[in-house]
């Protein structure tokens, strides 16, 4: 098939590749030049394990192209994907702007009729409403289906081709049919597609995210109970956990969700309850607690050091996640930010993320180094952000000598580092809800 995808960011550039690599045609169309002109020179402009090789792999063989236009023979494809940014307006509900401007695109380049498909995530009805306003501007030439985007960032390569799930929202036999001949060849082990309509395609995205979020935000909640109780959050989740209802998945206290997708969906769908007159009240819940984490985590550090003026804090992790360079709505932004108010300075490491953190942060104070060690030089705490892989072993006595102060703190905002061993090491520990004399992650 030939295919267009019209925004490439972590979606777009994910999913044209994926598709590329399967055999189709794929031409990728950003209204960013710059953006376009990176991937043109075979620069890869986000960090996702494994993209790289197979964009220039796909490039090579004809299949991929970049483009900010919709240039021939991309106006007759047979599918457009909407992969736009949908960014939370101030009142939390979804922008979307970038959505109805691809449609704009589309239906003035756009030659043949063909399905359009919606990968960004949109709320409810968002599909119905594109459809009535390219009906106005192509009358019947296009059919509009949602297909929402589960991938996770730092294993989208995967997800994309080993999906949990396809979810397609489509009204015609004509298009669920097309839909589900586009995703045969990632399902040969047997068909996991949701057909529905575009309206609980929708929701279900939303519900999604909001559902795991909310697991985080009650651990992170639970935290905090275990922190003036004296209880072990590593025991309660093991113990909540066992549950078969329940599972032990999304279990785990940290500084609070962040990334691009569970903050802003959160409050998207308690917009989208308060416009229609539902009070989704643990959408708003979650989103407060998530808030209340972030704080939660600058007072154990101001506890652990005192007064932060003039004081070096140096943060390991600055990505929301391990392999992601993605730092939108990162805990390390908000707890740095909460640091340099206090009078802090800032140093920050991060395996992919540090440039995007500084060109986020922007403060004189705050600075990145390539090595996690050279961060400590001088600082009087530690805080680990994100489980990468570096992080998870490091020579606690290495990290005491580079530190200053007579009993310097290692706050462990993920929980993986075994408190005894800290300590031993002659740092003070913090962990999220665990005693500093209590067990590690089990
Ligand atoms: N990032 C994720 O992990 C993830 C996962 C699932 C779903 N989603 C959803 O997918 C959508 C895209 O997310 P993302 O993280 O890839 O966003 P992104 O910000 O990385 O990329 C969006 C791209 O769209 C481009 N764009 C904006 N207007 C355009 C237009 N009119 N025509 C063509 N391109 C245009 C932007 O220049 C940008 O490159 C969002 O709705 C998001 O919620 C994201």
């Amino acid at each position: 098939m030939r295919l267009t995808t019209f925004g490439v960011g972590y979606v777009g550039l994910v999913t044209s590749t994926g598709l590329a690599e399967i055999g189709h045609q794929v031409l990728c169309l950003d209204v960013d030049a710059d953006k376009i002109a990176r991937l043109e020179r075979g620069e890869i402009p986000i960090y996702e394990p494994g993209l790289g090789d197979l964009v220039k792999r796909n490039e090579r063989s004809g299949r991929l192209h970049f483009s900010t236009q919709l240039v021939s023979p991309y106006d007759d494809s047979d599918l457009y994907f909407i992969a736009v940014g949908t960014p939370p307006n101030p009142d939390g509900s979804a922008d979307l702007r970038a959505v109805f401007s691809a449609c704009e695109t589309l239906a003035a380049s756009a030659k043949k009729p063909s399905l359009v498909v919606v990968k960004s995530t949109v709320p409810v009805g968002t599909c119905d409403l594109v459809q009535a306003r390219l009906d106005e501007l192509a009358p019947g030439r296009f059919e509009v289906v949602s297909n929402p985007e589960f991938l996770k960032e730092g294993s989208a390569l995967e997800d994309f081709f080993k999906p949990d799930r396809i979810v397609i929202g489509a009204r015609s036999d004509k298009a669920k049919a097309t839909m589900r001949a586009l995703y045969k060849p990632l399902q040969l082990l047997g068909e996991r597609l949701v057909i529905t309509d575009p309206l609980s395609s929708e929701l279900v995205k939303y519900a999604s995210n909001t559902m795991l979020a909310m697991r985080v935000s009650f651990m992170n909640e639970l935290s905090r109970l275990c922190h003036v109780t004296g209880a072990n959050i590593h025991a309660v989740r093991a113990g909540v956990g066992s549950d078969s209802r329940i599972g032990r998945k999304f279990l785990y206290a940290g500084p609070g969700y962040g990334g691009s997708c569970f903050p802003k969906d959160v409050q998207a769908l308690a917009a989208l309850g308060r416009a229609k007159g539902v009070q989704l009240r643990l959408a708003e819940a979650t989103h407060a607690a998530n808030g209340e984490q972030a704080n939660f985590l600058a007072m154990l550090v101001s506890d652990a050091i005192g007064d932060l003026r003039g004081k070096r804090v140096a943060l390991w992790g600055l990505a929301f996640k391990p392999e992601t360079d993605d730092v939108r709505d990162a805990p390390s932004l908000k707890l740095a930010q909460a640091l340099l108010d206090a009078g802090a300075e800032v140093v920050g490491h991060d395996p992919e993320g540090a440039q995007n953190f500084i060109k986020a942060l922007g403060h004189p104070r705050a600075s990145v180094v390539d090595s996690e060690y050279a961060a400590l030089k001088g600082a009087h705490a530690l805080i680990l952000l994100t489980e990468w892989r570096c992080y998870r072993a490091p020579e606690f006595a290495d990290i005491r000598a580079l530190l200053v102060g007579e009993r310097p703190v290692a706050v462990d905002a993920r929980n993986i580092w075994s408190p005894a061993e800290v300590e031993a090491a002659g740092l003070h520990y913090v962990g999220i809800g665990v005693p500093s004399n209590g067990a590690g992650r089990s």
